[in-house]
């Protein structure tokens, strides 16, 4: 078992375990992939405020998501196809997240289907919607998601079109993946990840495969996922959405102070800051950039969360610090899941909660929820 003390060994695993075209999925953005570096570079430019000389004992990481208590206020972001990272990915992060006390969200374009992880898990989950223009299937999956006890909603707002990613198009990405000769010579070195794959009973795209009305099979979801995502999205369908649902709504991919408001007048249970880890508008500001002016906007109408760009720890303090109530992960959590399954997940947020524990520490706080800008040194153009 080699020593793992940072998300960036857990990658480096991934990288050799996981076939090119599902590592490139993941670890790309859109067009010059420039917002996808800078969610990370700006968590950089935030420096921390040392304190001395402060009782470090009585140290907590525990804090609220929604009003659901958590070991630390670190979310698993949903990710499409993290069935194809590991074999039944989606079941082994939501066992290993129910474990360590953080919430788990499952992805509409998961492998893994509603029913396969509250099956396996047994505890309440969250789940992602993506609004799609057929109305039977969105009240389906709906549905579907209230019976198997979902304890909130995470509307996704930001993808009402899809960002373009290079590699993707040039690895031919689907899933499964098509026998190509460089697939398969990608695969001779990758053979562990082939044969956790044959053995896996699951359909492929379990929430939409034969649900959605023409997806026999996964070969006919990526035409029908292109003209299904709704170019129509508005506050009114949110609503509808809203109504439908009757639980706790979450409102992802706000990135803008007048969106957020307008959440936060919509009465969403929460927000997440995030512009998709800088895969659909490359050029976007980061979000932990937006932060501030967001938080400015809204103050504590609505609870604020983040995504995009964590890595660490410090990252986790630095978002929680500038007025984020809450983070979310998505490919550091991918990283470990890659590299050992589900125990990599939970070594990935044992990573991230030591970091933060002893980062809180160094800045002479005990509890997450006293942390704030008095803590931090923010470069002047963050607002
Ligand atoms: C995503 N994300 C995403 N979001 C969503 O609402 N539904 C989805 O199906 C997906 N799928 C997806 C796949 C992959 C491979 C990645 C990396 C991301 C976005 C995700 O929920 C989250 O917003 C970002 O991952 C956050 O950025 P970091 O933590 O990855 O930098």
């Amino acid at each position: 078992m080699p020593v793992i003390t940072c998300i960036d060994d857990l990658k480096a695993i991934y990288r050799r375990r996981v076939p090119r075209m599902f590592y490139d999925y993941a670890e790309s953005g859109s067009y010059t992939e420039g917002t996808f570096r800078e969610n990370c570079t700006d968590f950089q430019r935030i420096k921390l405020r040392q304190r001395v000389a402060v009782d470090m004992t009585g140290r907590t990481t525990e804090s609220t998501m929604i009003g659901q208590k958590v070991a630390m206020p670190v979310a698993l972001a949903p990710v499409g196809m993290t069935g194809m990272q590991c074999a039944d990915g989606e079941i082994k992060a939501a066992r290993a997240a129910k474990a360590f006390g953080v919430p788990f969200t499952l992805s509409t374009m998961s492998i893994c289907s509603i029913e396969d992880v509250a099956e396996a898990v047994q505890a309440p989950f969250w789940f992602q919607l993506y609004v799609m223009r057929d109305q039977e299937f969105l009240e389906a999956i709906i549905e579907r998601a209230r019976r198997a006890n979902c304890s909130a909603l995470v509307l996704t707002l930001d993808l009402q079109i899809l960002g373009q990613r290079h590699k993707d198009l040039k690895n031919g990405l689907s899933a499964p993946p098509r026998l190509t000769l460089p697939v398969l010579l990608d695969l001779a070195t990758k053979w562990r990840w082939g044969i956790e794959m044959l053995r896996t009973k699951r359909r492929f795209f379990g929430n939409i495969v034969g649900h959605a009305k023409g997806v026999g099979d996964p070969s006919s979801l990526i035409a029908w996922t292109a003209e299904q995502f709704d170019p129509q999205l508005d506050w009114g369908k949110i609503a509808r959405i809203r109504d439908l649902w009757g639980g706790k709504l979450i409102l992802k991919g706000i990135n803008d102070p007048e969106d957020a408001r307008m959440a936060a007048d919509f009465g969403a249970d929460a927000i997440i800051v995030s512009n998709h880890g800088g895969r659909q508008l490359d050029g976007a500001v980061s979000s932990i950039r937006m932060l501030p002016e967001i938080v400015k906007a809204v103050g504590d109408r609505v609870e604020i969360h983040l995504d995009s760009g964590i890595r660490s720890g410090q990252d986790v303090l630095k978002a929680l610090a500038m007025g984020a109530h809450a983070t979310h992960i998505g490919r550091a959590f991918i990283y470990g899941l890659g590299a050992m399954g589900e125990a990599g997940v939970t070594r990935a947020l044992e990573v991230i909660q030591k970091e933060l524990d002893i980062t809180m520490a160094l800045c002479g706080e005990r509890d997450v929820k006293a942390l704030g800008r008095h803590n931090l040194l923010i470069p002047p153009d963050f607002l």
